[in-house]
């Protein structure tokens, strides 16, 4: 079990131009998450999403990890197998900067899914609803990605990293959005030392042990080097 379990959102993936959803002119504030990010939102009007979801893939394609992701894959090839990163993020950022140890719980912009059979496979650049399924033939391809209303990927491992883990990180997340802004407390009540290192306080900044502010470019760099100095 990893003694260093790490949640990252947005605010990581923001310095690499990336966006978040909700700070000024986040996501959330051009499109309504209703339309975009639920399962009725799909049904509703599939080319909206996945128009939504092809120009935030060419964003990602267009986009570098930057040092705050390097600072945690160099922190997981220096202490292997005492670090796993849970992030909420669907871009692939984390494996481009060669985090091994991840667990992407909000699902991948880069994975395609068929929701007739269940088939995951690499996106394609731009997705459509005209696509099928390369297995089924099924027109209900969508990306894998979970939306507003359903369940997140891998609760168990996470849930069972959660109470086995000494140190919990949160990084760039704003504590909005449950199960993900739950996991602190969870940590803390399995006696985790818990540490929030993000641009402002979150929303859950109180349940926090140690909070560093600033940008995750400076902030998640700076706290690896410290980890890094001690044993
Ligand atoms: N460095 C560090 N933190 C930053 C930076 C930065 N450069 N820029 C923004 N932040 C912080 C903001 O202060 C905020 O607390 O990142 C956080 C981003 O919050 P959100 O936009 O709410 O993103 P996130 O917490 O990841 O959202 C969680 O909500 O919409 C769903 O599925 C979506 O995974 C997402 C989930």
């Amino acid at each position: 079990m990893a003694r260093i379990v790490i949640l990252t959102g947005a605010g990581i993936s923001a310095e690499s131009g990336l966006g978040t959803f909700r700070d000024k002119d986040g996501l959330w504030s051009r499109y309504d998450l209703g339309d975009v990010a639920t399962p009725e939102g799909f049904a509703r009007n599939p080319d909206l999403v996945h128009a939504f979801y092809n120009a935030r893939r060419a964003n990602c394609l267009g986009a570098q990890p930057n040092a705050a992701h390097l600072a945690l894959a160099r922190l997981e090839a220096e202490r292997p197998g005492d670090v796993l990163v849970v992030t909420q993020n669907v871009d692939d950022l984390h494996q481009r900067a060669g985090s091994k140890a991840l667990i992407q719980m909000h699902g991948a912009l880069m994975r395609a899914l068929c929701a007739g059979c269940g088939l995951r496979w690499d996106a394609p650049a731009e997705m459509s609803a005209t696509d099928r399924c390369p297995v089924c033939g099924a027109a209900k391809t969508r990306p894998d990605v979970v939306w507003f209303g359903e369940v997140p990927y891998h609760m168990e491992e996470i849930q069972a990293a959660l109470s086995a883990c000494e140190v919990f990180v949160a990084i760039g997340t704003s504590g909005n959005v449950y199960p993900a802004a739950g996991f602190a407390a969870a940590a803390r009540r399995a006696g985790a030392r818990c540490m929030e290192l993000n641009l402002e306080p979150s929303d859950v900044s109180r349940v926090f042990h140690d909070r560093r502010f600033g940008p995750a470019t400076e902030v998640v760099p700076a706290w690896v080097d410290d980890l890094l100095s001690r044993p």
